[in-house]
């Protein structure tokens, strides 16, 4: 299955997923990398690691729709299967949601449906949660609203910080990540 990359900064989810389909008998192979930061860090790693990558910024574009309309060309030009979601920090219009849903996943540092949008970390220490962790589900146009499809839990410790939250929690989504599209392009689990 070909698998396009969407990110804004970092990218060590995009990193985590890249290492996983070196493997010879990982059933998907990242044929791109887009980013709306042509600054993003993550970029660098793809064309490091011979990812074909793209960027464009939303800034270029009088509205979302037009600029959503670019990301779907670069996808449709890559021949895409499915698309993942790794710190892209954008909203999509409906119309493109929609058009991708069933074929778009994203994660969230969080046991969704809990601490929805920005800053979870905190949402779950402010909530005196004592387990936190994230999940990986289906994009559809509400945010951060699609059908889970693998979490992961880490515990929130005494003294637990944003930060150390944080940390602890991207470790596990460097791991159910690339499980969960391992699990998605192999027909372990039913499309939406
Ligand atoms: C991660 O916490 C991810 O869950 C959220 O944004 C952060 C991105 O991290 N979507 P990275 O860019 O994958 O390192």
């Amino acid at each position: 299955k070909r698998v396009a990359i969407l990110i804004s900064g970092r990218g060590s989810n995009m990193q985590a997923l890249i290492q996983a389909a070196k493997h010879a008998d990982y059933p998907a192979e990242i044929v791109g990398v887009f980013s709306n930061k042509s600054d993003a860090p993550g970029l660098e790693y793809a064309r490091a690691n011979g990812v074909p990558t793209a960027t464009r910024s939303h800034k270029d574009f009088a509205s979302r729709e037009a600029f959503d309309a670019v990301i779907d060309a670069t996808l449709e030009d890559w021949e895409v299967d499915y698309v993942c979601l790794a710190g892209f920090m954008r909203i999509f219009s409906n119309g493109f949601a929609r058009k991708w849903t069933g074929r778009m996943l994203n994660i969230h540092p969080s046991l969704l449906p809990k601490y929805k949008g920005l800053h979870p970390h905190q949402q779950a220490l402010d909530d005196g949660a004592t387990v936190h962790g994230c999940t990986v589900h289906w994009v559809i146009p509400e945010l951060d609203d699609g059908p889970a499809i693998l979490q992961a839990e880490v515990p929130i410790l005494p003294g637990d910080t944003a930060e150390t939250l944080a940390e602890r929690t991207l470790a596990a989504e460097h791991r159910i990540y690339p499980e969960a599209l391992r699990m998605l392009a192999s027909g372990e689990i039913a499309p939406l």
